[in-house]
């Protein structure tokens, strides 16, 4: 494939003024790489991390976006607030989202909509539970957690970045075999072809403890086009090692 890889560190709620310099500035030297690297930071260091990352070739963006335009929505962050600061990517639909903030397929669809509508990439995450997978419905829920996203976004769905991560394997240092990752990501592939004609083009990440001892296995699958990187994008070494694992 020609596509380049792709490769978004979620630095989930972690991070001090101090330790984001020393992050980024470890990843900075080792440019260049030879795929797409990017990090999802928290809002409050968005701004610092823009200047940092604003004259290489990281992008940066955000971890979660509201679904509403503007109004009396307290805590929450626009998509336009966002594109303010540069931000090429939102997380959206993360599971972590999912389980603790009451996000449906449907709010999840709606914040794809409303990081479109900026001009921003949606990074949708699915992924099935351990009581899910056991019961035999994989296939079902990421599925179902798809399509929802499908049928709001229509014709621009090509213009996505879809996450595959299996909850059991995120952060519990248990990832998915590289067959039954790739098992997911080529019903997801299908699932996209039948409603875009980009759907070969587009990049579908595998994300759950992804490390460098890993990647280069997981990325060699056919319908595997990068990761989604949690515990091991805090760690300069790790990241950029996963980073030169993706090409
Ligand atoms: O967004 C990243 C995923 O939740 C994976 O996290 O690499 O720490 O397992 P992890």
């Amino acid at each position: 494939s020609v596509k380049r890889k792709l490769v978004v560190g979620n630095w989930k709620m972690h991070g001090s003024h101090a330790a984001n310099a020393e992050l980024l500035q470890g990843v900075l030297s080792a440019q260049p790489f030879g795929c797409d690297v990017a990090v999802c930071v928290p809002f409050p260091y968005l701004s610092e991390v823009a200047v940092t990352l604003a004259k290489g070739p990281l992008a940066w963006g955000a971890q979660d976006v509201s679904a509403h335009e503007q109004g009396a929505y307290t805590g929450e962050v626009s998509a336009a607030m966002l594109a303010e600061f540069g931000c090429r990517y939102v997380l959206v639909g993360h599971s972590e989202r999912r389980a603790y903030h009451g996000e449906t397929d449907q709010i999840v669809a709606d914040k794809a909509k409303a990081a479109l509508a900026r001009g921003l990439t949606p990074v949708v995450c699915v992924g099935e539970t351990l009581a899910q997978r056991e019961a035999g419905e994989t296939a079902s829920v990421v599925k179902r957690q798809l399509s929802a996203v499908v049928h709001a976004l229509t014709h621009c769905i090509g213009e996505i970045v879809v996450a595959y991560e299996p909850v059991w394997a995120i952060g519990t240092g248990r990832t998915a075999s590289p067959e039954q990752a790739q098992e997911v990501h080529a019903l997801l592939r299908a699932q996209l072809a039948a409603a875009t004609p980009q759907a070969a083009q587009m990049r579908l990440l595998y994300g759950g403890s992804v490390k460098p001892d890993n990647a280069a296995i997981l990325f060699g699958q056919p319908d595997i086009d990068g990761g989604l990187i949690g515990g091991a994008a805090l760690k300069a070494a790790d990241f950029v090692a996963i980073a030169r694992a993706a090409g």
